[in-house]
């Protein structure tokens, strides 16, 4: 039974990880060690077995001590101690949630349904480190990663709509406590049924713009009836890292390189953060390289793996299946608004959306944690 040291498994992604881990009985295969940034000596949670002591999440030989390390404990913690642990001499297996070791050529972004085969070569080559993808780019791979396999995509624009969740516990709360200062404006207002609505309008406005400090803390400005077009860092050449990202890991996980390079597909996306809670959506544009039918597309997409769900294009499946509401807290990947474009035929329209906690985390890393126990 391999020792699988857990960092970071009390916050929100690995919460998730922990409970789908039970749910999947991923503990029967293993021996847990699990570490704590900030409570060592302490008692391990439930799923442990021989070791019911937290370890010190910065002691390099309680570390060594793992075959497996498993982190979702964020990238600055990865940046600290993963290069200590590589020079200290330890050959196990890393895998980690964070984005800081990602484009490393020793490290291979894992999602294992759109690219075993890269994961096994790369076990195969003796690959160590192995990092969950952007939640975007994981959840569209799942939807859509067909079109990808069969070499079909030209190139592909995205626009996305991003969850609160997707900047970590605290935005989704303040996403909340703005909805509730907001509607606390004008409750009077909407009590009355016969409340002028642009009465209602400008007191929301302003309330919008008189949110103090604290209430934007983690999203600077209003998320709450607004949107925010720029998710994560400014690149200084006019695009966002989120958008980065989405042309690069999405080639590095086809094995195509790792970004713009000529085996790439260009891929490019606007990145906006909405106010849905954790569930990421995507409106997609793709170049086909030839004109396929619809229906021969929509089987493809359909039968590539056992969480993709295409949704008829009706108005009536598309507001009931694809949405954040009904897809959060759910392993599906609703694929929906196929159609071509009024563009041409060899351009699709596609929208989808994915629970960014589950696919978009957690999912795939406890999926590697089992390839790598097989
Ligand atoms: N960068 C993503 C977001 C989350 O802010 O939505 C993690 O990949």
């Amino acid at each position: 039974t391999k020792l699988v040291g857990l960092v970071g498994w009390r916050g929100m992604v690995g919460s998730v990880l922990m409970q789908r881990m039970t749910e999947e009985k991923d503990f029967d295969h293993i021996e847990p060690l699990f570490f704590s940034t900030s409570n060592a000596g302490g008692k391990a949670p439930a799923q442990a077995k021989n070791e019911t002591t937290l370890q010190n999440a910065f002691d390099i030989e309680a570390l060594k001590r793992c075959d497996i390390i498993l982190t979702a404990q964020g990238g600055d913690y990865t940046k600290e101690v993963f290069p200590k642990l590589r020079e200290a001499g330890w050959k196990g297996d890393w895998i980690d949630a964070a984005s800081s070791l990602r484009m490393a050529d020793d490290a291979i972004i894992v999602l294992d349904p759109v690219n075993k085969p890269v994961i096994k070569d790369a076990m195969a080559r003796g690959i160590k480190n192995w990092i969950g993808g952007n939640c975007t780019v994981s959840c569209m791979l799942m939807g859509v990663g067909a079109l990808f396999k069969a070499d079909l995509v030209e190139w592909m624009t995205s626009t996305t709509y991003q969850a609160a969740s997707g900047g970590g516990a605290q935005h989704m709360r303040e996403l909340l406590t703005q909805f509730g200062t907001l509607n606390a404006e004008v409750k009077s207002l909407l009590d009355d049924p016969a409340g002028a609505i642009l009465e209602i309008d400008r007191k929301i406005l302003a309330k919008q713009h008189a949110l103090t400090a604290e209430e934007t803390k983690n999203f600077l400005v209003p998320l709450a009836g607004n949107l925010i077009p720029w998710i994560d860092s400014d690149l200084g050449d006019g695009t966002s890292r989120e958008e980065w990202k989405g042309g690069a890991e999405t080639n590095k996980i086809l094995g195509r390189g790792a970004g713009f390079g000529s085996e790439a597909t260009p891929i490019d996306s606007i990145c906006v953060r909405i106010g849905a809670m954790r569930c990421h959506s995507q409106a997609l544009t793709i170049k086909l390289k030839k004109d396929v039918p619809l229906a021969e597309i929509e089987d493809m997409i359909r039968n590539d793996n056992a969480w993709v769900k295409v949704v008829p294009n009706t108005k009536e499946a598309s507001i009931r299946d694809l949405t954040p509401a009904a897809t959060t807290g759910t392993l599906t990947i609703p694929v929906g608004r196929l159609r071509k474009m009024a563009l041409g035929p060899q351009y699709l329209g596609a929208f989808t959306v994915g629970d960014q906690l589950l696919w978009g985390a957690a999912e795939p890393l406890r999926r590697m944690l089992r390839i790598l126990i097989e």
